[in-house]
């Protein structure tokens, strides 16, 4: 018997995303693998049910998962979707589980195998899956021409009959994907850019891209390349310094987060009233909260000329390619369990193990049990 793949339609506000584009859908099925694709899961994001050729179109969701091995998703299922999914079967796509207990109950009681894209480990072998990555480099990118438009200038130097215009000063707070996309897309529109990051990693990457690293004398590189928390005093000396370079500054791409946790507030309500009149600030962070203290995820504000805006899901605003990056990481993963006609969950490997959440009726994933406030293997 082949194996069944089922694509669900997303109904989360806004979210524009699907999890298996048309063209990964056809290598799938190239391969022999049987898809299986909910009403309309492709609309939003420009992919029309026949773009998907072979695969087979329903509108029951209820009788989609019944027949299928392996579901997938872009944001996280709800409780009574995971109820339906076949006991044993395979569900890949976001999870968020340290801010869903219910989601983790769910699929412990249908002894579901979820792989939590978000998890996938930061190695190398592993980067032709990662979604934080292929995400964030459409954020990053969206994130700038956010700013460009709300913003009163125009980014290049211009030199015209009517005078010169001078280049518009970017920072990029947070050198990861996101920030190092948007420097890059802030450059190409003709931005100087200076860019800030705890790590100090991250400099030989700014300055790659042309950009000018802010130098505030702290380094918080922490485990597995991620930024780890400041002390008080190290966030002082930050503060001080990045102020300076703000108060001078014409756009202000934010994107520091660290994972798991709220986004640190980098931006402070003081350094905002030092801001000239005119000033944009795209907040990236604003999904966990926002880097600057008055950012209000999901909307834009005007503080005395000041504008400041939280974006949420900017991803899902260039839905084709953010679908086709998506569904490729999931395939590749997927490529690790593929033994002819069916799925071999192998927890030897450090990338399923990594991103299994759930598995076997319990919950796998060390550091999400921990967020929980649970013991690893706990139901
Ligand atoms: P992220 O989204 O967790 O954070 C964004 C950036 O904000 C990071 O560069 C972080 O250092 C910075 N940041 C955090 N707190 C800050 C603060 N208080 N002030 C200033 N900056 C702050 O990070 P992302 O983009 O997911 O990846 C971070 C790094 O992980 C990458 O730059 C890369 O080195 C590594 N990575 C490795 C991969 C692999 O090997 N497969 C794949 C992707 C990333």
């Amino acid at each position: 018997m082949s194996l069944t793949v089922a694509v669900l339609r997303e109904t989360a506000e806004g979210e524009k995303r699907v999890a298996l584009d048309p063209g990964s859908a056809s290598k799938l099925e190239k391969r022999g693998i049987r898809v299986l694709v909910e009403k309309d899961a492709g609309k939003r994001a420009g992919f029309n049910n026949d773009q998907y050729g072979g695969a087979a179109i329903l509108d029951d969701r209820d009788a989609l998962l019944t027949m299928a091995d392996v579901v997938m998703w872009v944001q996280p299922p709800d409780v009574s979707t995971v109820n339906h999914m076949n006991e044993g079967s395979v569900g890949i796509g976001h999870a968020f589980a340290h801010r869903n207990p219910d989601l983790v109950n769910a699929l412990n009681d249908q002894k579901i195998s979820c792989l939590a894209m978000e998890l996938v480990p930061r190695i190398t072998r592993a980067q032709s899956m990662d979604v934080l990555s292929s995400q964030a480099t459409v954020a990053g990118y969206k994130a700038v021409l956010r700013a460009a438009s709300l913003a009163p200038r125009l980014f290049p130097m211009l030199t015209t009959a009517a005078g010169t215009l001078r280049p518009s000063r970017v920072i990029v707070i947070g050198a990861g994907v996101a920030g190092l996309q948007a420097i890059a897309t802030a450059r190409r529109l003709g931005a100087r850019v200076e860019a800030y990051d705890i790590r100090s990693a991250a400099r030989e990457q700014v300055e790659s891209l042309g950009a000018k690293m802010i130098d505030t004398g702290v380094d918080a590189e922490g485990e597995g390349g991620y930024a780890r928390e400041l002390t008080d005093e190290e966030k002082q000396q930050q503060a001080e310094k990045l102020a300076e370079h703000l108060a001078k500054s014409d756009v202000v791409i934010s994107t520091a987060a660290i994972p798991g946790r709220p986004a640190p507030k980098i931006i402070t309500t003081a350094m905002v009233d030092d801001m000239q009149p005119g000033t944009v600030i795209v907040d990236l962070a604003a999904e966990s909260g926002g880097n600057c203290e008055l950012t209000q995820p999901g909307t834009t504000i005007d503080h005395d000329g000041v504008i400041i805006d939280g974006p949420l899901n900017l991803a899902s605003q260039a839905a084709i390619h953010a679908s086709e990056m998506y569904a490729r990481n999931l395939v590749n993963l997927m490529d690790l369990m593929i033994e002819e006609d069916s799925l071999k969950v192998d927890m030897e490997d450090e990338v399923i193990a990594g991103t299994m959440l759930t598995h076997q009726g319990k919950l796998v994933h060390e550091q999400t049990a921990k967020l929980l406030g649970l013991s690893e293997g706990d139901n």
